[in-house]
């Protein structure tokens, strides 16, 4: 089996990496000379252009961001054979699969979205969303599905607008929370004194501000102006941030724990784990503090 891999970027080279330890036979392009030379030296694949790249595989998969996905299918499309599959890997589903069908009709598409970030060991215990449509691609991707979980993945099989209205709230608000938290902590005084002194709910704090602040701007800013819900649960969010902080002005103590209560009854009921996850978070939160 020979994989093309297209975009030699952080996920293509995760994946030229995974394909290489399956065995299977890699072949990457990208639109930058030097990192196409850099992934061929380093782990002795080959390399082509997109178009020859797509011609001598079994299997393609895309790894460049959203913004690039149309420009790359228009110029592959006529190349794709019937037994061949082409899948993606951005993070929004509805879009990208809209595009491979728009000019793909022969072959096998597949949208998937490895939930993960390049800097994981393994697949072992990662989430992987594969969003088919047609009959012929809920056939492959059932395949793939079993082919992951034999890899010790965890596959979820979801319609690409499920996906999108899932990521608004698992990804797009994290980041959102992260990135808010990171911009009114940085406005709160001496940041390092703080962490000196911080106990464990502002260190899991900052474990998320810094995490999400580090991450790449412009993959960042894609997933916010393309998750389709997102407007409507950062409005939620903020919303609620108004609602807590009235009654923080207002200094009405028992509305506040009243409330409080309320949403602790809220979780119990919709999570009758929260007693033990409760137990895991602090046993976590013990760990950073030590
Ligand atoms: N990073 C993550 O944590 C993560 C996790 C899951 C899924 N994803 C998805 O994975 C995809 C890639 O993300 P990434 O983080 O790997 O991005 P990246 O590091 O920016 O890499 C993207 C690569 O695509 C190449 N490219 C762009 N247009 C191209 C074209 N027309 N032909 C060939 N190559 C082209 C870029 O080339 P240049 O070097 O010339 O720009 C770059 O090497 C995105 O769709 C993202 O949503 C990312």
């Amino acid at each position: 089996m020979r994989v093309a891999i297209i975009g030699a970027g952080k996920m293509g080279r995760w994946f030229t990496k995974f394909y290489l330890k399956e065995g299977y036979s890699v072949i990457v392009s990208s639109r930058s000379k030097e990192k196409l030379l850099k992934i061929r030296d380093e782990f002795g694949v080959e390399i082509a252009d997109n178009v020859n790249a797509v011609k001598s595989a079994d299997r393609v998969l895309i790894c460049v961001p959203i913004e690039n996905l149309e420009d790359v299918i228009k110029e592959i499309h006529s190349y794709v054979r019937p037994e061949q599959v082409v899948m993606d890997i951005c993070s929004i589903k509805e879009i990208p699969v809209k595009i491979m069908h728009k000019y793909i009709k022969i072959g096998t598409t597949l949208g998937t979205h490895p939930v993960f970030g390049p800097g994981v060991k393994s697949i072992k215990n990662q989430n992987y969303i594969l969003t088919p449509i047609s009959n012929k691609e809920k056939v492959f991707a059932e395949n793939f599905k079993s082919w992951l979980e034999e890899r010790q993945a965890n596959v979820f099989i979801v319609s690409p607008r499920k996906h999108d209205e899932l990521m608004s709230v698992v990804l797009g608000l994290p980041h959102f929370l992260g990135l808010v938290a990171c911009d009114t902590l940085l406005n709160c005084g001496n940041f390092f004194e703080m962490k000196r002194v911080a106990g464990a709910s502002y260190k899991m704090l900052l474990t998320l501000a810094e995490a999400v602040a580090s991450e790449e701007p412009e993959f960042y800013a894609s997933l916010q102006m393309t998750l389709p819900e997102i407007e409507k649960i950062e409005g939620l969010f903020f919303k609620k941030s108004r609602e807590w902080l009235n009654l923080v002005r207002r200094k009405d103590r028992s509305a506040f724990a009243n409330k409080m209560e309320l949403v602790k009854t809220k979780l119990m009921e919709v999570n009758p784990e929260y007693a033990k996850s409760y137990e895991v978070m602090h046993r976590l939160l013990e760990a950073i503090k030590s």
